[in-house]
């Protein structure tokens, strides 16, 4: 009921706030004064929601470091959030040890189970089976967060493994208050919860979804943690591995205890390079984030963005149109690299970008029919250049800093719970490509490149990154939203280097979205001003507004020397820093 009046109360803070601004200025200068924003000299957390970010700051106040602190922060998020990001899912980590000065990538996204093949969502027909790769037991990939989290703990982190469970298994035992967005994320996906009894079980009271303020209990899930504290092969080898195991069998699935048994994160290298005076570091295929940042920063190029102003309608249009040209690469050429050759230097080069730079006009806006991936042999031109998700951010005192996105994919993943063990399963499948041409979730499209094979990593567009400045730290950042983090975290990234934003500024201002197909450009309702879009609209953008997205975090390292980090207006998330 608090949470339902605090949300109500905020909105009309938020209107009166538009309505006092519109009259000063139009409302697109409006930037909501960012509460979760905050500053400290020594280390600090930012995540989707307050109690995870709480576990981080408790590991970094224990004597742990940023990694101890990022997977105490993901696995709470586990318990409190599993709609957008679980152990029943996969992601990526960037890591940046103060020591070495080096980015780290830990890839630990889900793979397709042994027995999965390239048609499996498809009927006799040959037409893709409606929601078959995204709701039920056959929606999910092989889950890597335990093993990933487990992984990177081992290596780097200081703190003992259990020590670094123990908040989650505190918040699925004692239970949290569920927030505004888990009731609406639950109301969205009811009918596949409604559906699966184990699931059914977890997240509603004998079928009656919770309300906001309603304490969830996860005991099932805590005595998973529990197990998973003790040993987190469990997870692959042991008991929970054949609890899963067992489910899909009952259920259709197609995941077995081999297939989990197989299971191993992957360290890749990042992506990495210059913009402007900055290195920008971000996570590899098999997600297509780092390589699209990169693309389309270099697009951009040195063009004088501040002289155009950062909502003018040739900034946006500029932008647009390189966002366009970079995910129309992406359908034809992203997949997981351990299958196909992905032309990622090629891609990411200079020159590639002057090319594609070039093909843009500044007057008009190019029909994505008539945009293109280029073609194989005009790419290896360039080859020999030098080259529903969650997201949380962590920096240590001794400037450790670990980037992280992980996922279930969409809201409430599969949308089923693996029976005994309150493992919420992904829907990461339904990454892959189903069939030529067919949209996934997102509106994706792609080809071959990103076809279902047995092991394969689906492709991904989750984008953490970590920038340096003459090897100094300076951004760290990522959002959820599936199509759209690229080009979320592609603004964060330009409102701080570029605009010289604050870190709240720069996480809450208005943001805009263009994936190629379908063609048309996406804005935030109310963030844009009538003259712009009409402006753009004139240079031939179809414009479709759409309510806020992108739940993003960052913390930035000031020139002196002050942590400020900010969690995103658009969710409910904090930054906690001691
Ligand atoms: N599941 C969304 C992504 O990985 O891009």
């Amino acid at each position: 009921m608090l949470v339902k009046m605090f949300s109500k109360l905020n909105c009309q803070v938020r209107i009166y706030t538009c309505f006092l601004t519109v009259l000063l200025f139009g409302c697109q200068q409006q930037l909501q004064p960012n509460l979760q924003q905050q500053r400290s000299k020594q280390g600090m957390a930012v995540s989707a929601h307050p109690l995870a970010s709480d576990a981080g700051l408790a590991m970094l106040q224990q004597g742990g470091n940023a990694v101890d602190a990022a997977a105490a922060t993901a696995l709470a998020i586990s318990v409190v959030e599993p709609f957008s990001a679980g152990i029943g899912g996969g992601g990526f980590l960037l890591l940046r040890r103060a020591q070495t000065g080096t980015v780290q990538a830990l890839d630990f996204r889900e793979r397709a189970p042994k027995r999965a093949t390239r048609d499996m969502y498809l009927d006799k027909q040959g037409k893709v089976r409606p929601r078959a790769s995204l709701d039920g037991h056959l929606a999910a990939g092989i889950p890597g967060t335990v093993a990933g989290l487990y992984t990177v703990h081992r290596e780097y982190g200081k703190l003992p493994w259990a020590a670094v469970v123990a908040p989650a298994i505190a918040l699925a035992e004692n239970g949290f208050p569920v927030s505004s967005r888990f009731v609406t994320a639950a109301r969205q996906r009811q009918d596949a919860i409604q559906k699966n009894p184990a699931a059914r079980q977890v997240f509603t009271r004998a079928g009656i979804l919770y309300q906001p303020g309603e304490l969830l209990v996860q005991r099932d899930l805590a005595q998973t943690l529990r197990k998973i504290a003790a040993d987190p092969q469990s997870f692959y080898t042991g008991d929970i591995a054949r609890s899963i195991a067992a489910d899909m069998a009952k259920n259709g699935g197609i995941m077995t205890l081999e297939d989990l048994k197989n299971y191993t994160p992957i360290w890749r290298n990042p992506v990495c390079g210059n913009f402007r005076s900055y290195q920008i570091c971000a996570m590899s295929p098999p997600s297509s984030g780092g390589v699209h940042l990169l693309q389309i920063l270099n697009m951009l190029g040195d063009t004088d963005l501040k002289r155009l102003g950062r909502q003018s309608a040739d900034t946006v249009h500029l932008l647009a149109e390189s966002m366009r040209v970079a995910y129309a690469d992406r359908a034809q050429y992203l997949g997981d690299p351990d299958f196909i050759s992905v032309p990622v230097k090629a891609l990411t080069g200079h020159n590639y970008a002057k090319l594609r730079r070039s093909q843009i006009q500044m007057s008009k806006a190019k029909p994505s029919n008539q945009v293109k991936a280029v073609d194989a042999k005009t790419l290896s031109r360039f080859v020999w250049e030098s080259p529903e998700t969650t997201h949380l951010t962590v920096v240590d005192k001794e400037r450790n800093v670990v980037s992280l996105t992980f996922t279930v994919n969409g809201g409430f993943g599969a949308g089923a719970v693996a029976a005994g063990t309150g493992i919420l399963l992904n829907n990461e499948m339904d990454d892959f490509v189903a069939a030529p041409g067919v949209p996934n979730l997102f509106g994706l499209v792609g080809g071959d490149a990103n076809s279902i094979a047995p092991g394969k990593t689906p492709l991904s567009s989750m984008t953490p990154i970590i920038v340096t400045e003459n090897g100094k730290f300076r951004l760290a950042a990522g959002a959820p939203g599936g199509s759209t983090i690229i080009t979320t975290v592609l603004q964060i990234v330009l409102n701080v280097l570029v605009y010289d934003m604050n870190v709240g500024e720069a996480v809450s201002a208005p943001r805009i979205h263009h994936q190629w197909i379908p063609d048309r450009l996406q804005v935030e309702r109310g963030g844009f001003d009538t003259a712009t879009l009409d402006e753009l609209r004139r240079r031939g953008h179809k414009i479709q507004e759409r309510e806020d997205w992108g739940n993003a975090n960052a913390i930035v390292l000031r020139s002196d020397g002050w942590l400020e980090g900010a969690a995103d207006r658009r969710g409910e998330g904090a930054t906690r820093s001691y």
